[in-house]
């Protein structure tokens, strides 16, 4: 094992977790940038960790800790979140450090259990209190975010919030901290990692942003389970969190595709050329050349959706199937589509992705443009006028803007 070492991010706390250079998939996430699996040390008079790391990084977590302190010294550990890649060495933790208590919410307890078949591990209620002897963490569900067991936990003495999965994002580093790192680069990490883990608890996530700006907490730290620590720009995250949770739909539409013969391709080019000459901002993406986690970090603010797939044996392409079975689970709402696609024969590609849009709850603008083997100029204008057809129906919507400003 390399010599690991932890990082202090203030007086009682050091960062004590693992780095990911090499994951690429993160159960179907393309995870371009990595990860990390942040776990945290708290020096109190009861030393506690708060999450552990996936199963294979055990070692370096355990290198990190005793570079602070003899692993065996640890009193407790606080569960946040159950899902693996933060409790994958908590049996092993366990049995290595035998700490005199392991935390985590009340749903976290069954998890645990069902998971690994932990016993007695200590449940906390929600706002909750665990006293570590000289400092006091307050624990609050987060039920949902990401899985039924999250909380929060707070450390009042270092006003640290220990957030899970929440304002994190897949991003190895040996940056530990939001303003080592460039303000793009965490933006459209940020983004990503909502779009693609919390998007479909928007409505969850606006309610907990909500109490945590009503619980008086002062928080001057806020760690995540993922990503950097964010000690200079919380206010900045937290404004995004609120225009993602609260669906801030902007001037702009995807157009997702795949294409046989190029007919397709032709197609959403022609409908690219009505959407800008409607005066929106448009990303074309192949569903070829583009991984679905990219998608959805486009359909974060998108109005529109517009699909196209050529028809392949009665159906459409496995790629757009994809794309749409991915969209489909995180459920964007506030968002207007329609379909598009070249045929050889029987031509039943349009009809098809209008119920996948409609079942999705995305409103139809039109029945969508279908074209026989190759579009003629005819075929492309209609084309056209379908951009021009959605670019009508978003056009007072607010442009999208290139949010790489920060606060200071
Ligand atoms: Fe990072 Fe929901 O686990």
């Amino acid at each position: 094992m390399k010599a690991c070492r932890a990082v202090q991010i203030s007086d009682n706390v050091y960062w004590v977790g693992a780095i990911d250079w090499d994951i690429r998939n993160f159960h179907g996430y393309s995870t371009n940038r990595g990860t990390t699996y942040n776990a945290y040390l708290i020096l109190a008079e009861k030393v506690t960790l708060v999450d552990t790391v996936k199963a294979p990084f055990r070692d370096e977590l355990l290198a990190r800790i005793r570079s602070v302190i003899d692993p065996e010294k640890i009193d407790y550990i606080i569960s946040n979140h159950a899902e693996m890649d933060h409790s994958g060495s908590l049996p092993s933790m366990i049995d290595i450090v035998k700490p005199e208590k392991v935390f985590a919410s009340v749903k976290g307890v069954e998890a645990l259990e069902q998971h690994f078949g932990l016993k007695d591990i200590t449940a906390v209620e929600d706002e909750g209190e665990i006293d570590l002897g000289n400092m006091k963490i307050t624990c609050l569900e987060t039920r949902l975010l990401h899985w039924p067991d999250s909380m929060v936990s707070y450390l009042a003495e270092d006003k640290i919030l220990f957030s899970q999965d929440g304002f994190g994002m897949h991003l190895a580093s040996n940056e530990r901290f939001d303003d080592e790192l460039e303000d793009y680069v965490l933006y459209y990490e940020a983004s990503k990692y909502y779009a693609n883990i919390l998007l479909l608890y928007s409505h969850i996530a606006a309610k907990v942003i909500n109490r945590i700006n009503d619980s008086g907490l002062e928080i001057t730290t806020i760690a995540p389970d993922h990503g950097p620590v964010w000690r200079s720009k919380i206010p900045w995250i937290m404004d995004l969190y609120k225009k993602w949770s609260a669906r801030e739909l902007k001037k702009k539409a995807i157009i997702v595709y795949d294409s046989m013969w190029d007919s397709t391709r032709m197609m959403a080019r022609a409908i690219e050329d009505g959407l800008t000459e409607g005066g929106v901002h448009v990303k074309v993406l192949s569903a070829t050349a583009t991984s679905r986690a990219e998608v959805v970090t486009e359909l974060i603010d998108a109005a529109a959706l517009i699909v196209g797939s050529p028809t392949l044996n009665n159906h459409i392409f496995p790629t757009v199937a994809d794309i749409l079975t991915y969209i489909k689970g995180l459920k964007p709402k506030g968002v207007v589509g329609a379909a598009f696609g070249s045929y050889g024969w029987s031509g039943e590609s349009v009809r098809v992705l209008n119920a996948w849009l409609e079942d999705m709850k995305i409103e139809l603008v039109s029945e969508g443009v279908r074209v026989q083997y190759v579009p003629k100029a005819e075929d492309l204008e209609r084309c056209r006028q379908l951009g021009l057809e959605v670019a009508k129906r978003i056009e007072n919507l607010p442009d999208p803007l290139v949010v790489t400003r920060v606060c200071t």
